[in-house]
C-alpha cells in the first residue's frame, strides 16, 4: 500500500500537484504484489515497473484479454480437432501464457520447498509451527510434515495447481473492489470527507487489524461497495441430482402457470445472479441503487435472509465453495482505502455517465467512449491537505 502511495505521490510531484492516473491498472498491480507476498512470499514487483513488463501480469492479461469474434478457423478446429496441432494466433498466445504461469509457479514451489526444507533440516516437522506465514509455505510445510500419511500429501503438481487459483481469485477481485470504492467516493464527496475524517482520527499510518476493524464508517463503506459493485456479479452451479429450489413468493412461469418452487434436473446449470440480488428493491428498499454506507446501521429484515458467507451479501458467495480468501480480501481492501484516502483527494477524470462495466461475470471498470482501451478508471489525484 505504501508503495502505491509513493508511486502516486511521485506522479503528483511530476505533474504540478495533480496527477491523472488510471487507478484500476495501478490497484491491480498493487493487489498482484500483495497476493504474491501474502500468498506465496514472492516479490512480483508489479508496481515497481513503469510498463507492463511483469511476465506474470502479462500472461494473465493475455488469458483474460477480450475474446475476439469467433474465427472461421476456430469453427474448423471444433469440427476437426486434429487442426489443434496447428493452433491459431489466440490459442498459441494462451498456450504460451499458460506455460509462463506454469514455469514461474514451479520456480516458486521449488524455491519455497527448498527454503522450508532448509528451515526444518534436522528435526521432525510440526505443521503448526511456521516462521513464514504465506499460504504456499503453509501448504508445503503441511505437506512435508511428518504427521499426514503419504497418500494425504499433495504432489508438486497439485501444489502448483493452487497457485493460479489464488492468483486469479485473489488479485483482480480485490483490485476491482478498491477501484469501485474510490469511484463511489468521487461520486459522493460528502462520504469521501466523512470517511477521511474517521481515518485521520487514527494516530498511526500502520494500524493493527483490530484498529482497522474498529473503524465503523470504513466498515460500512466497504460493505456498501461490495453490495453495489460486487466484483463477482454472477456465478454458476451444476445440479448433481434432481432438486427443488424454494422461492420466497409464488411466480408465474413462461407458460402462465403459478409456481411455488423451481424444479431442476440433474446436470441443469443454475445462474446465481449475485448483483441482481444485491440491487433488489424488494430486499434492500427503494434506495437500493444508491451508495449509502449508513444503510448498514439499520438493515431491513428482508436482508437478514441473504445467505452470504459474510455480511448478508453474496459478494463472497456462500456454502462449501464460498470464497476462501474473504478475510484476506477484507483486510487488504480496508488497508488500501485507509492508506490512500488519508493521503489523497480523489476526483473522477471522466463523465460518470461514461463509466461502465466490461464483464458479465466480473465487474472490470471501463469507459463507454473508449471501448478499445479496455478496463480503466481514470482519476485526478491531489494530496489531501487538512485546512
Ligand atoms: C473483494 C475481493 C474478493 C471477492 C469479491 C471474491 C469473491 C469470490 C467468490 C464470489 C467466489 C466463489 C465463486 C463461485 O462460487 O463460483 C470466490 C472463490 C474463491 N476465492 Fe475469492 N474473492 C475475493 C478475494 C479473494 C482473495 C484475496 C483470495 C485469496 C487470498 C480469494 C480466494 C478464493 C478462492 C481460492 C476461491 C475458490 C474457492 C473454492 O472453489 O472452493 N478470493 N471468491
Amino acid at each position: 500500500m505504501f508503495k502505491l502511495r509513493d508511486v502516486w505521490s511521485d506522479a503528483i510531484d511530476s505533474q504540478d500537484g495533480c496527477a491523472r492516473v488510471d487507478v484500476y491498472q495501478d490497484l491491480k498491480k498493487m493487489t498482484l504484489d500483495v497476493i504474491g507476498l501474502g500468498g506465496f512470499g514472492y516479490r512480483l514487483q508489479a508496481l515497481n515497473r513503469d510498463d507492463n513488463s511483469n511476465e506474470l501480469e502479462q500472461a494473465y492479461a493475455e488469458i483474460f484479454a477480450k475474446v475476439p469474434p469467433v474465427s472461421l478457423y476456430r469453427i474448423f478446429m471444433d469440427c476437426f480437432p486434429f487442426l489443434d496441432f496447428v493452433p491459431d494466433e489466440r490459442t498459441r498466445k494462451i498456450r504460451e501464457s499458460r506455460a509462463t504461469i506454469r514455469r514461474i509457479g514451479m520456480e516458486i514451489v521449488q524455491e519455497k520447498k527448498a527454503a522450508v526444507r532448509a528451515e526444518l533440516a534436522g528435526g521432525t516437522v510440526d505443521s503448526k509451527v511456521l516462521p513464514s506465514k504465506d499460504l504456499l509455505t503453509l501448504l508445503i510445510k503441511a505437506n512435508i510434515a511428518t504427521d499426514p500419511k503419504e497418500h494425504q500429501s499433495l504432489t508438486d503438481e497439485e501444489v502448483l495447481s493452487q497457485i493460479p487459483s489464488f492468483l486469479v481469485a485473489g488479485h483482480e477481485t480485490t483490485g476491482m473492489a478498491t477501484t469501485w470504492c474510490l469511484f463511489a467516493l468521487t461520486q459522493n464527496p460528502q462520504i469521501q470527507h466523512q470517511l477521511r475524517q474517521e481515518l485521520l482520527s487514527v494516530q498511526t499510518d500502520s494500524p493493527t487489524m483490530d484498529e482497522l476493524a474498529s473503524l465503523h464508517y470504513l466498515d460500512c463503506v466497504v460493505r456498501e461497495t461490495l453490495r453495489l459493485y460486487s466484483p463477482v456479479a454472477l456465478t454458476l452451479r451444476t445440479a448433481v441430482e434432481d432438486d427443488v429450489i424454494p422461492v420466497s413468493k409464488p411466480f408465474v412461469n413462461r407458460y402462465g402457470k403459478v409456481q411455488h418452487e423451481i424444479r431442476i434436473a440433474k446436470n441443469n446449470r443454475v445462474i446465481i445472479d449475485i448483483l441482481t440480488l444485491h440491487l433488489s428493491k424488494d430486499i434492500w428498499g427503494e434506495d437500493a441503487l444508491e451508495f449509502k454506507p449508513e444503510r448498514w446501521d439499520s438493515l431491513p429484515d428482508s436482508v437478514k435472509d441473504v445467505p452470504g458467507v459474510w455480511g448478508h451479501i453474496m459478494a463472497f458467495s456462500t456454502g462449501p465453495r464460498a470464497c476462501l480468501g474473504y478475510r484476506f480480501a477484507l483486510a487488504e481492501l480496508k488497508t488500501a482505502i485507509f492508506t490512500l484516502v488519508r493521503a489523497f483527494d480523489f476526483e473522477l477524470a471522466a463523465d460518470p455517465k461514461d463509466v461502465t462495466r466490461l464483464g458479465i461475470i466480473d465487474q472490470r471498470p471501463a469507459l463507454k467512449s473508449q471501448p478499445k482501451t479496455g478496463a480503466q478508471m481514470p482519476m485526478l489525484i491531489r494530496p489531501f491537505v487538512p485546512l
